[in-house]
């Protein structure tokens, strides 16, 4: 045979194989679009309110954003290490139905911050570093033409400084603070008796002030919290502040800041006497101190059901290798794990070989059958990256900034776009299933029943069920308060016209879905409608 016709079948082969991996990527599930090309700051912590405006957060302390403060407003602070008059924002609020953005003013340090919506639907945030390690601040949210902002408390403070801290939302409405560099205690908000309280489960552990900082902790419906460092976890009853139990240590290294996985409670249903806990990725044991940012990250994930007397941790391997991922409940129970890195830790200039590709856990799946991988995105989300769950259905994807300050020359710059990815289920294939929320009550009470108006252009068959999301606070690869509870539901009736009416029973009580306004999703086969926001009291 001559050269060329070696060559020929090799180019071939080549062109054909090269035409099936793109056809394999293209029918890779979900898409993805800018919603903003410059939001003007990068969102180290994001929240949803429930006027369809998004909280975007990042921390003072790092000199010029690329948004200023509207005219004439300036922050003064003797405290701030690069501006001492500063009239960049370092806070905005992102409007949903316009894709624009308001600069917000925030005073004090917010870097590594936690936060929690309130009953009321306020936003409550606590901590930071510098001047900031104290402090409360509260964001009642506003229609999005209104000028609602930070107000920073003067008359309290928190009891002890928390920088990297994790808050979650109680049964009674008040909010748990758990941890934070060198403070291993919890307090409460509002402040009880007591002030900080001793919590030596965050330093009892091989490298204490490691890895145990922004501490997964999930509210169990039995009232008790998971809460999930380094590689242990424990029941904690927040009201005797008592140690019930001690889960056995989950395997393949630490999963916490900064070796960061993510971590999540599985949809809350049926009679709400079962929680399972997933734990996902993080990077390996001492790569933050070596600063290796080649080391590959973990693949695993850990679950467990948390309300089991003797459960174990059961092991699964992700698709990807990842850090700093992020979990969020999607509207139908699916968890979809998005952002982050395959190498290296979390922390700046720490992570390469961002894991663009999105992948879903279908919890209902056996195990093996669970993950698929979605399509891939092209903006690289790593440190001090953000998703949320929109009302819509779409997660919303906003920062990464893997340098102390902003900067756009590098590798992995500070990312300013914002992005939406919609799963599969927002396809245009699916649209004649998707369900329209009609009719649905503003507020319920616990245990209330209640009915839904649903409109549908197929049949309905079966179930239509409706799920309650809430709006957690997301950073640092974990989503604080973050829970899907799926409501007893009757089968869907016609009620004439593509309309279905559902009956409902609200959660019955404040440990399966704390008080708080909910965003409500019914979903008809695995499609979710558009939520409407209610208000769950007791
Ligand atoms: C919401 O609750 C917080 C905390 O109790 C309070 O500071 C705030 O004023 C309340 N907001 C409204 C609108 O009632
Ligand atoms: C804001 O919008 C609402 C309707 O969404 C309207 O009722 C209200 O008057 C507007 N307020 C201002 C200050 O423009």
């Amino acid at each position: 045979m001559d050269a060329l016709s070696l060559q020929c079948p090799s180019l071939l082969l080549l062109f054909f194989l090269s035409l099936i991996v793109q056809c394999a990527l293209a029918q890779l599930p979900g898409m993805w679009e800018v919603l903003v090309p410059n939001a003007g700051i990068a969102s180290m912590h994001t929240a949803v309110t429930r006027f369809n405006t998004v909280v975007l957060l990042d921390r003072t302390n790092i000199g010029p954003s690329r948004k200023m403060l509207l005219k004439g407003h300036c922050r003064t602070n003797q405290h701030d290490a690069v501006l001492k008059n500063d009239c960049y924002a370092h806070s905005a609020l992102f409007d949903l139905q316009t894709n624009s953005i308001r600069p917000l003013m925030i005073l004090t340090d917010t870097w590594c911050s936690s936060g929690q919506f309130l009953p009321n639907g306020t936003l409550l945030q606590t901590g930071g570093d510098s001047d900031g390690l104290k402090k409360i601040r509260k964001f009642e949210p506003c229609e999005p033409n209104g000028s609602c902002d930070w107000v920073e408390l003067n008359h309290i403070e928190l009891a002890e400084g928390r920088w990297y801290a994790t808050n979650q939302i109680l049964p009674d409405g008040s909010v748990i603070i758990v941890g934070g560099r060198a403070t291993n205690t919890v307090e409460f908000y509002p402040p009880r008796k007591n002030g900080a309280v001793s919590f030596p489960f965050l330093s009892d552990m091989e490298d204490a002030q490691m890895d145990n900082l922004y501490p997964y902790v999930h509210l169990l419906p039995s009232g008790h919290l998971f809460i999930f460092a380094n590689t242990k976890a424990v029941l904690y009853d927040h009201e005797s502040n008592k140690v019930l139990r001690n889960y056995p240590p989950l395997d393949g290294g630490p999963r916490n800041y900064p070796s960061a996985g993510s971590s999540a409670m599985l949809a809350l249903q049926r009679d709400y006497s079962t929680a399972e806990i997933v734990v996902c990725g993080g990077a390996q044991y001492g790569v933050f101190l070596e600063k290796t940012t080649d080391s590959p990250a973990h693949g695993t994930c850990g679950r467990i059901v948390a309300t089991e007397p003797d459960p174990v941790w059961q092991m699964e391997d992700m698709p990807f290798t990842r850090i700093m991922g992020d979990m969020v409940m999607l509207p139908t129970g699916d968890v979809l794990i998005i952002n982050g890195a395959q190498k290296g830790a979390q922390g700046f200039e720490m992570a390469s070989n961002p894991c663009l590709y999105p992948v879903l856990y279908r919890q209902d799946q056996p195990a093996g059958l669970r993950f698929m991988t979605l399509n891939p995105g092209t903006v690289p989300r790593m440190y001090h990256s953000t998703a949320n769950l929109l009302p819509d259905g779409r997660v919303l994807l906003a920062g990464s900034n893997p340098h102390i300050f902003y900067k756009f020359d590098a590798e992995f710059p500070t990312e300013l776009r914002i992005e939406a990815f919609s799963p599969e289920y927002l396809s245009a294939d699916r649209a004649n299933i998707r369900p329209t929320m009609e009719e649905m009550p503003e507020t319920v009470r616990y245990g209330e029943t209640f009915d839904v108006f649903v409109s549908v252009s197929l049949p309905v068959v079966g179930i239509v069920e409706i799920n309650l999301g809430s709006a957690p606070f997301a950073t640092h690869s974990f989503s604080h308060g973050q829970r899907l509870v799926k409501l007893a539901v009757t089968s869907a009736v016609p009620d004439g016209n593509g309309r279905y009416k559902i009956g409902c029973t609200a959660p019955p009580n404040g440990m399966v879905a704390p008080p708080g306004y909910y965003m409500a999703f019914a979903v008809n086969q695995g499609v979710p409608s558009v939520a409407r926001w209610i208000h769950l009291i007791a």
